[in-house]
């Protein structure tokens, strides 16, 4: 069959390939480091295996486009935060005894101030601030997600970093080094949510 097929249409069904193939490829890592099938890694809710391990995690991969919708962080972001991370005083809420790793995310339920916690005071607490955990990268930098420890802790990939968590490593704090994936104990956000996370950060994390 391919002899009866002319020069010309053999070359078109050639760099038809490539281009899907290269399309395919450039999608996956256009917005987080994995490098893997879109929405794969991280550890699902379950045990992450650094690097050294004989069955290491691989890094979370999302193919979210980053830049568009524009994400609202009080609007689309602390509802997530106030829901997910301040769900009891044993975890991010500001009347926490401490709140964890002296981290405010959000606040629901009992003592909770009406709307939970100022976005303001939120975005004081984690944009351009060292992780106690990864000291080495910012809770959230601004523009980039793939150096903002918050989205490896929801991504369940945290422990790509185990080797400078260890460095730094408060077994008190946090066992093993660089802790477990959030939110603690309760279940994997869903990856639309996650994304729109990484999108505001993408957007340059801003207090809007
Ligand atoms: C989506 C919601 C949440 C987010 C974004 C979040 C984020 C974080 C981050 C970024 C850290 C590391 C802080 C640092 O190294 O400076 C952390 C640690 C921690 N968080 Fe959360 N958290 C969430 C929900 C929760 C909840 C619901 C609890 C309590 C049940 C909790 C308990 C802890 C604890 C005990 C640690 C230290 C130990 C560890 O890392 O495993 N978090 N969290």
């Amino acid at each position: 069959m391919l002899r009866s097929l002319s020069v010309t249409t053999l070359a078109f069904l050639f760099v038809a390939a490539s281009f899907a193939t290269i399309g395919a490829m450039a999608g996956c890592s256009s917005s987080s480091s994995g490098g893997g099938a879109c929405d794969t890694g991280g550890a699902d809710g379950g045990t992450c295996n650094p690097p050294t391990s004989s069955n290491p995690t691989p890094a979370y991969t999302s193919c979210a486009n980053l830049t568009s919708p524009t994400v609202s962080f009080t609007k689309d972001v602390m509802p997530t935060f106030n829901l997910s991370c301040g769900v009891s005083n044993a975890c991010h809420q500001p009347h926490a005894t401490p709140a964890v790793a002296s981290l405010v995310l959000g606040c629901n339920g009992m003592g909770c101030p009406d709307g939970g916690v100022p976005a303001a005071t939120v975005i004081q607490n984690i944009v351009g601030k060292s992780a106690l955990e990864n000291p080495g990268m910012d809770i959230v930098k601004a523009g980039d997600p793939a150096n903002s420890y918050l989205m490896h802790k929801i991504d369940g990939d945290q422990c790509q970093y185990a080797a400078a968590c260890q460095a730094t490593h408060n077994p008190i704090f946090s066992e093993p080094p660089c802790g477990t994936q959030m939110p603690y104990n309760s279940g994997v956000i869903d990856p639309d949510t996650r994304d729109n996370i990484r999108r505001w950060i993408a957007q340059g994390a801003q207090n809007n």
